[in-house]
């Protein structure tokens, strides 16, 4: 009977963590459904950003995210953050570790931060599967699907530098260049250039910290990276007061394609 009871309560702290562990507004990703999100690790093997791979050795993610990675691995092909904490030992568990990750000089995460990508190369080839692919990548200056609804992916937890287990998705609408830098909190703007693009709803359906580098998605193209979240001052470990920050894929497809062949 004691055992029963215990089992309830699980069960309903479960339910209610269910209700708050999720990119917020997000739900969690089907098995499979985006085969080409992975998890980048730093050298710990603790989750620190999102990406995307683009071809077997070739992950996509952001610039804030090339130095952690640094050493580090990337986790593919499951939508579950880790199996019990395992280290990276095991290859049934689909790590891999970096050999080394790349930015050019327009593309770095320096500040204004106003250009961001980044390219993890890895030590061994990535095996395809049917949960496992590559991400289908816009084509140089395609544009960006402005004022539609896109899928955003993560594992970061709303409000916090945290991350949660299952991958989540939602959908976001995506703002024109104008909204976007027009858009001011706390006397913040997007810096000055119509490079950078935002989607999120504030307050609502957003990205946050631990998801740097995660995907847009529209029509099963990658289009943009989500480069950072703007909080405030005041509140250190709060996201979603600024619509999230994406740094669109097409605008670098030629460098990709130079440091690539993809
Ligand atoms: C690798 O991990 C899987 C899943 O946890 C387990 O079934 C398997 O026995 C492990 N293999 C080795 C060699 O440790
Ligand atoms: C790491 O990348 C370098 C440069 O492309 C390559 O020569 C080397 O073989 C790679 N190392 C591994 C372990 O993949
Ligand atoms: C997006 O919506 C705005 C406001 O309704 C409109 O002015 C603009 O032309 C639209 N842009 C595109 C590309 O549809
Ligand atoms: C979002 O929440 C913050 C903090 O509560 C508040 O200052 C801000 O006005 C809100 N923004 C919108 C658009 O609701």
């Amino acid at each position: 009977m004691l055992k029963l009871t215990q089992f309830v309560v699980l069960a309903l702290a479960v339910c209610h963590f269910g209700q708050v562990l999720a990119i917020e507004g997000g739900e969690p990703a089907a098995d499979g459904e985006f085969p080409y999100m992975v998890s980048v690790r730093d050298s710990r093997n603790n989750h620190i950003c999102g990406g995307t791979i683009i071809g077997d050795i070739w992950i996509l993610t952001s610039s804030i995210c090339n130095t952690r990675s640094w050493g580090g691995y990337v986790r593919y092909g499951s939508n579950l953050l880790d199996d019990n904490g395992q280290l990276p030992v095991n290859d049934s568990l689909n790590i891999i570790k970096v050999n080394y990750s790349m930015y050019n000089e327009w593309a770095s995460d320096l500040p204004p931060y106003t250009h961001d990508l980044n390219l993890i190369r890895l030590e061994e080839p990535i095996q395809f599967s049917e949960t496992v692919q590559p991400v289908q990548l816009p084509v140089l200056d395609q544009e960006w699907p402005y004022n539609q609804t896109a899928t955003i992916l993560g594992w970061g937890k709303p409000h916090y530098w945290r991350s949660q287990v299952h991958l989540q998705k939602a959908n976001v609408p995506l703002y024109t260049d104008e909204y976007c830098h027009d858009y001011e909190f706390e006397n913040w703007k997007i810096p000055d250039v119509f490079v950078m693009k935002c989607g999120g709803v504030v307050n609502q359906t957003f990205h946050c910290f631990n998801d740097y580098g995660g995907p847009v998605i529209y029509d099963g193209i990658q289009y943009g990276i989500l480069s950072y979240v703007y909080n405030s001052a005041d509140a250190e470990y709060v996201c979603g007061q600024f619509p999230s920050i994406y740094s669109p894929v097409s605008y670098f497809r030629e460098w990709i394609k130079e440091a690539t062949g993809i």
